[in-house]
């Protein structure tokens, strides 16, 4: 891991490989280590920070989505990094989203993994404060304990306990100001949907079969509306379908970083 100061954030980030720039930005509540079967994807120069408030990185008790998105867009400013894929998983395909609104001639390609462009709807809004008002009395195992089974299928829960146990050990790494700024950020997000068919660059919409927190009819929405995207549905998979099936995963991305790599010579 490496340390970089961003606007007077610690921000840890993970950096390996060489070629094109592929930043690889987590969701909720875990931290770049979800994507450490990503990091040896070949061909390309894997940057992941952990987000303010979870994994290494410093905590700030209040975050909008728009300031995680500077959060990235700072990092690459300081590692030199003019454009890159970028490859965002639920809430960090909502900081993408965020992203491309600042700052989209930095973008190459895009990776949407288990994520939707709508905003919450007024009951899960609701619900985040609920869950906001449990983590100040309760700390934010709670989350983990309610997230957790979503976030796999019963399957790989069951009988693939290393990567049960390695997911709950991330999740664990979570800070309670990271969980309570990330809820209350994802809350007031935007809606993306006006962003999509502007997106002009080419799209991986990648979702778990089974995902029920961002299923596949978000997937295919988002797919069908941005103007050049290729869906992947990942069989056994739910939420986190990077992590649950890597090999699958890893494959399409790979053939994804070709094409841009190829269209751009
Ligand atoms: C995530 O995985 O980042 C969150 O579940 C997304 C969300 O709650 O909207």
């Amino acid at each position: 891991m490496a340390t970089a100061n961003i606007d007077g954030i610690g921000i840890d980030y993970r950096e390996s490989g060489s070629g094109i720039p592929l930043v690889w930005i987590h969701g909720f509540p875990l931290s770049s280590d979800v994507f450490e079967r990503q990091m040896t994807i070949e061909g390309c120069r894997h940057i992941a920070p952990d987000l303010p408030g979870f994994g290494r990185s410093d905590r700030r008790p209040a975050m909008t989505i728009d300031s995680y998105a500077d959060v990235v867009i700072g990092l690459l400013d300081e590692i030199a990094i003019p454009a890159a894929v970028f490859a965002g998983l639920s809430m960090g395909g909502y900081i993408v989203f965020a992203i491309a609104r600042k700052a989209k001639e930095r973008m190459r390609g895009v990776i949407l993994i288990d994520t939707r462009e709508t905003p919450d709807s007024e009951e899960g809004r609701r619900g985040r404060h609920e869950m906001i008002a449990a983590v100040r009395s309760h700390g934010p195992e709670l989350v983990v304990e309610q997230m957790l089974p979503k976030m796999l299928t019963p399957e790989t829960i069951e009988q693939r306990p290393e990567v049960r146990e390695r997911l709950e050990a991330i999740m664990k790494s979570a800070s309670t100001d990271g969980v309570i700024a990330s809820l209350s950020a994802m809350a007031d997000r935007a809606d993306s949907t006006p962003l999509l068919p502007q997106l002009n660059i080419p799209a991986l919409v990648a979702v778990g079969a089974r995902d029920a927190v961002t299923p596949l009819s978000d997937a295919e929405r988002m797919a069908r509306a941005l103007p050049d995207a290729t869906l992947l549905t990942i069989p056994d998979a739910a939420h986190l379908s990077n992590f649950e099936q890597p090999a699958v995963f890893n494959e399409a991305v790979k053939k994804f970083l070709e094409r841009i790599v190829e269209t751009n010579r």
